[in-house]
Parts: structure tokens; sequence; C-alpha cells
């Protein structure tokens, strides 16, 4: 029988985190992404170990490493759970503190779970925490290519801000970009 609830995402619990990065490698969901979000102290290894032909000099590394500090700050979140696992995330980031909206970084339920509102109850509860913590509202960005999560961002209450492309890195850790559409959602105070 199913037993759904959802809990806190505590980033200092290594089940919880390594759960994630399973689900991302499992279901291939913005898996290099979600590992330096998670574990930014460990991103610099992670990526050698996985692009062990690439040369990684001290100017790329230094690249990352701004890249990772200025892109991540306090992680927040809520896991989906059925029966003790975990079956769906969400992650919030507040390194756009200065202006009080959180980052939605990740949102993803894993596919079992689809179509039955979930998702929507995510955006429900993180919206009641950034109205406790008192932000103004949730961003996310998204590539244009996704078209089920940008339906689903626009029916949960989110607003085309715009349209850009966003940088990316391909196999062989070179710059690349793909267009991307900016969303945001206000919380009504
Ligand atoms: C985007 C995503 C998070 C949505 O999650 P979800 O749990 O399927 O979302 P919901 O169930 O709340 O809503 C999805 C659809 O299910 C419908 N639905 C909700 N409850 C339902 C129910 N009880 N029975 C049938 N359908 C239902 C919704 O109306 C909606 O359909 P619509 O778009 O045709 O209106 C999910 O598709 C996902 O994880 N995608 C992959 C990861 C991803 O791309 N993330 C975004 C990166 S930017």
């Amino acid at each position: 029988m199913s037993n759904i609830k959802v809990i806190e995402y505590d980033e200092n619990n290594t089940y919880h985190k390594d759960s994630i990065i399973e689900l991302s490698e499992t279901f291939n969901f913005y898996k290099d992404d979600i590992y330096a979000n998670i574990y930014p102290e460990k991103t610099i290894e992670y990526i050698k170990h996985k692009f062990p032909n690439v040369v990684f000099t001290n100017s790329k590394k230094n690249e990352f490493l701004s890249m990772l500090k200025s892109s991540t700050g306090k992680v927040y979140g809520y896991l989906l759970i059925d029966n003790n696992k975990i079956v769906g995330f969400v992650l919030l980031s507040d390194y756009q503190n200065f202006i009080r909206y959180l980052e939605m970084t990740f949102i993803f339920i894993h596919p079992d779970y689809r179509n039955k509102g979930y998702g929507k109850l995510m955006i429900k509860i993180i919206s009641h925490f950034c109205n406790k913590l008192n932000y103004n509202g949730i961003t996310v960005g998204c590539y244009t290519d996704n078209k089920e999560a940008i339906k689903f961002y626009l029916k949960n209450g989110f607003l085309l801000e715009c349209i850009k492309p966003r940088m990316l890195y391909d196999d062989n850790l070179n710059e690349t970009y793909k267009k991307a559409m900016y969303l945001i959602y206000n919380i009504q105070k």
C-alpha cells in the first residue's frame, strides 16, 4: 500500500543527497548540475573523474570554482517519499538573496508518480516555505524544448519573464549555449 509523504531535504543527510543523485543518474536528469549543487566541495574531483581525457588546467579549475560559488548558496528542498523511498524532489537555492527570490534549481518527480498532482503539491509547499521565510517568490530557468515542464510551470502560477541563451558545458567541457525560458512565481502577500 502506498504511504506518500513530503519531508524537508536535509543537506547534512547523505541518504537524501545520494538518493537524489541516484534518481538523477537513473533518469539522466541534469546529473552533473545536481551533483554540483549537492556536493559542491567534491565537484572538481567528480569532473576530473568523469572527463579523464579533458586537460583540467588551473584556469579551468578556477573558472569552475567561481562559477560554483556564484551559482550556489544555501540549498533548501523537499522530498516526495513513498514507503521510505525518495520518488521526487525539489531543490531551492538562495543565491539571489539580495532580491529575496529563491531559485528553484531542480524539480523532479519519478515517472511512475507523474500526472497525479505531486508536482503541484511540491510547488504549493515551496510557495508556503517562501512566504514563511519572507521571500518575494521563486524563479526558475527551463530549456525551451522541455514543453511538459513549461506547461507545468505556467499552469502552476509561474509567469514568463524572458527567453535567453543559457550557458552549459558540452561533453568536452567546452562552453555551449541552449535557449532557456526564465519564469517567476510571485508570492501573493
Ligand atoms: C514537470 C514535472 C515536475 C511535473 O510533475 P507532475 O507530478 O507530473 O505534475 P502534476 O501531476 O502536478 O501535473 C501534471 C499533469 O497532471 C495532471 N494531474 C494532476 N493530478 C492528477 C490526477 N489526480 N489525475 C490525473 N492527472 C492529474 C495535471 O492537471 C497536469 O496535467 P496537464 O498539464 O495536462 O494539466 C514532471 O513532469 C517531471 O519531473 N519532469 C521531469 C523533470 C523536469 O523536466 N523538471 C523541470 C526541469 S526545468
